[in-house]
């Protein structure tokens, strides 16, 4: 049985974690590859909205093993807030249940105060960080000084690697930003109980994955952030530092492309960005904040790590179509349909134009994407409550128009499609 990808098509934010949680159901093994605690993914599990932020959504499914793949950067701290928290929902995350890869970075307190020491100098230019240490956790890791979890089963070396990591923090805190130092001894007896906590759940989750795969059973490999905040082919340098892609599925896990047989896009029915960057579809009008939603909803557009409202625009099918090349998506899940009722026309970007000419391929070179404007197609909407449908042909015509345009242009099928923030509310196509 083959790895399933599941990642974001867009800027992140996509419902990830809503559908994750329903393919979760098949899988043995559920493993994020990517990225650190800056990923919020909501599931709804009844009345509750439960978010995680590094546990992967297989959580809540007791016969799947949730595994934190190599590719992760971990802020432990983080983790254990979260699995506290999850356990009070019954996940119950014992070292048999959550495993952590040997080879994951951990993101110490030294990240942190560099990535908001970092944001803070750029001023005007900043990224528009989680504030996380996101960035910082993949600088050490590249540059072969990270700290990685394996150490975590050896309490010597572990107190002198979270020292020896504070010390080089603070070199850096003093020279280039005129901070204060952080208190070393502190940290390393903050981490190094933390360590004691999960130094259990430390494993080779590579050969798990593999001794599943050959047994025959299914791994969902979940994706955190989307294709256009990917290190390598998003809108440079207003990306987050992982390979958010299929290729990070394959380096995160350390599986061979001849396992991923199915690489699932998650969509919305629009575009949403949070933090700085080019946006051509952007609304800045009322139309935006109508997509928005006030945020009495779970289901709307705020940060669920940050609380930032964001960004809203029309459906960009012009990156949808780069999102489906740079990953080989099999299939697409198209989620919030349910906003866009009562909005009509709709538009979806079909080009850009950059001085007069056209663009049909993403530029991802940012200065090119921000001269491009959005030439639109317009569509009928409908008026129809949809959040009842559960087939297909129950949509409006006008919704089944919208998703066939949707198909054509990416020349990939959908589906699953949601029409509201339950579980129940999501459909097979
Ligand atoms: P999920 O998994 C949306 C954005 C930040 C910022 C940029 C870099 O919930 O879809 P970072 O802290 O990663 O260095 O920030 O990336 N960003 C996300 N945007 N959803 C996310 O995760 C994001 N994780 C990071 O807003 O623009
Ligand atoms: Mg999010």
């Amino acid at each position: 049985m083959p790895v399933t990808a599941l990642l974001g098509a867009q800027w992140g934010d996509e419902g990830k974690g809503h559908i994750a949680d329903r393919l979760a159901v098949q899988s043995s093994i559920v493993a994020r590859y990517n990225g650190g605690d800056n990923a919020g993914h909501s599931i709804t599990i009844g009345d509750r909205v439960v978010r995680t932020h590094l546990v992967p959504a297989g959580a809540f499914h007791p016969e799947s093993i949730c595994v934190l793949a190599a590719g992760m950067v971990i802020n432990l701290r983080s983790l254990a807030r979260e699995v506290d928290e999850l356990d009070g929902y019954g996940a119950q995350l014992t070292p048999d249940r959550l495993k952590i890869d040997q080879a994951a970075q951990l993101l110490l307190p030294g990240h942190i105060a560099l990535d908001g020491a970092g944001e803070d100098q750029l001023g005007a230019e900043a990224i528009g960080t989680t504030k996380r240490g996101i960035g910082p956790a993949y600088t050490d890791k590249m540059a072969r000084v990270g700290v990685r979890a394996g150490v975590m089963t050896d309490a010597g070396r572990f107190a002198e690697a979270v020292r020896a990591h504070v010390e080089r923090t603070n070199a850096r805190l003093a020279r280039d930003f005129n901070r204060a130092p952080l208190d070393a001894e502190a940290i390393v007896a903050e981490y190094s109980a933390l360590a004691a906590r999960f130094a259990p759940h430390v494993t080779d989750t590579m050969g798990l994955i593999h001794t599943a795969l050959e047994r025959g059973e299914h791994v969902l490999a979940e994706g955190a952030q989307g294709t256009l905040l990917d290190i390598d082919h998003g809108t440079y340098p207003y990306v987050t530092s992982s390979s958010t892609i299929t290729g990070g599925v394959l380096t995160g896990l350390g599986v061979g492309p001849k396992h991923v047989r199915r690489v699932i896009g998650v969509t919305k029915a629009f575009c949403s960005r949070v933090g700085a960057g080019p946006f051509p579809t952007e609304l800045k009008d009322e139309m935006g904040a109508r997509l928005r939603g006030t945020g009495s909803n779970p289901w709307d557009e705020f940060g669920s790590t940050t609380g930032r409202p964001r960004r809203t625009g029309w459906l960009d099918l012009v990156a949808l179509k780069y999102a489906a090349r740079v990953n080989g998506l099999t299939e697409l899940v198209l989620t919030k349909l349910d906003i866009l009722t009562g909005i009509s026309p709709l538009r979806v970007c079909i080009a850009y134009s950059n001085c007069d000419s056209p663009v049909t391929n993403f530029p991802s070179d940012v200065s090119e994407l921000n001269q491009c404007a959005p030439i639109y197609s317009e569509l009928s909407g409908w008026e129809e409550d949809i959040t009842g449908v559960r087939r297909i042909d129950d949509l409006p015509l006008a919704a089944r128009v919208y998703l066939l345009q949707i198909e054509t242009f990416t020349g990939v099928k959908i589906s699953h499609v949601s029409v509201g923030p339950e579980r129940s509310q999501i459909f097979e196509v």
